[in-house]
């Protein structure tokens, strides 16, 4: 395949269950693996920290999927208390402005201990469930998605974030606009002849490999999948490019 696909995308798995108990199994089956995991909303709201902690005694990398939105007093106090956890990266909303995201970088900066690795800090822009429809006529942006979503980052990298979540088909107009250092974490990754269920902006991930986003968001298709390990391992190969 291609040469230029960048060997640096990091497959996070989205582990997107209603309780601690599924969440375990399909990480005890994907262990040999030991893959990035990505907590979010479901999973945390029933559990809370103590996942995390299990988790992290076990070394995983865990990026907490929470998607803060308040004021920037409330998203300040609330990433102290995710950096407190020690997660690797979390995330907040762009849409809260500036000085809410501002909040966040003073909260994880106050919260460090001596010693402990800063976890990535990111926006998220539109939600790759948006579509160009839904978002000029529902939630009321004018103008086309990729103007929209570059417009988020600019203001995440301006408040001091790591890099923002968006589909993996803005990644170069946001590499391009604000640099190959700033970050893209894209869900929205479709396995070729896998369902694509709400999302709209999807790509494979071989497609968001060689777009070259550096960590690449996957749920349904491998915790759904009737072999996740397989599927997980298959991923893999399609991101070094070798055939199905
Ligand atoms: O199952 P699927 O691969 O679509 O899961 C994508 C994951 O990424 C879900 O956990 C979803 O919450 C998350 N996500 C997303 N779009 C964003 C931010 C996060 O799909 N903009």
């Amino acid at each position: 395949m291609e040469s230029n696909i960048k060997s640096r995308s990091t497959v996070i798995v989205a582990l997107d269950f209603p309780n601690e108990q599924k969440a375990l199994q399909l990480v005890d089956i994907l262990e040999p693996y030991h893959p990035y995991l990505k907590i979010g909303m479901e999973l945390y709201y029933q559990t809370g920290p103590q996942l995390i902690y299990k988790l992290k005694e076990r070394g995983f990398s865990i990026f907490l999927d929470l998607k803060l939105h308040d004021i920037p007093n409330t998203v300040k106090g609330a990433a102290q208390s995710l950096t407190r956890l020690g997660v690797d990266m979390f995330n907040v909303h762009c849409a809260g402005g500036i000085k809410m995201m501002q909040g966040a970088v003073e909260g994880i900066e106050q919260a460090l201990i001596p010693g402990q690795k800063k976890p990535l800090l990111i926006g998220v822009t539109q939600l790759t469930s948006t579509s160009q429809e839904t978002l000029n006529q529902e939630i009321g942006i004018s103008g086309q998605m990729e103007q929209a979503v570059l417009h988020y980052a600019n203001l995440a990298q301006k408040s001091g974030l790591d890099g923002v979540v968006c589909s993996p088909l803005e990644i170069t107009l946001i590499k391009e606009s604000l640099g190959q250092g700033f970050l893209t974490i894209t869900p929205g990754i479709r396995p070729k002849e896998t369902a694509l269920d709400d999302q709209t902006r999807v790509t494979t991930p071989q497609e968001a490999a060689q777009l070259g986003t550096d960590y690449m968001v996957i749920g349904r298709a491998i915790t759904k999948a009737a072999d996740p390990a397989q599927m997980y391992a298959e991923i893999l190969k399609q991101i070094e490019g070798e055939s199905r």
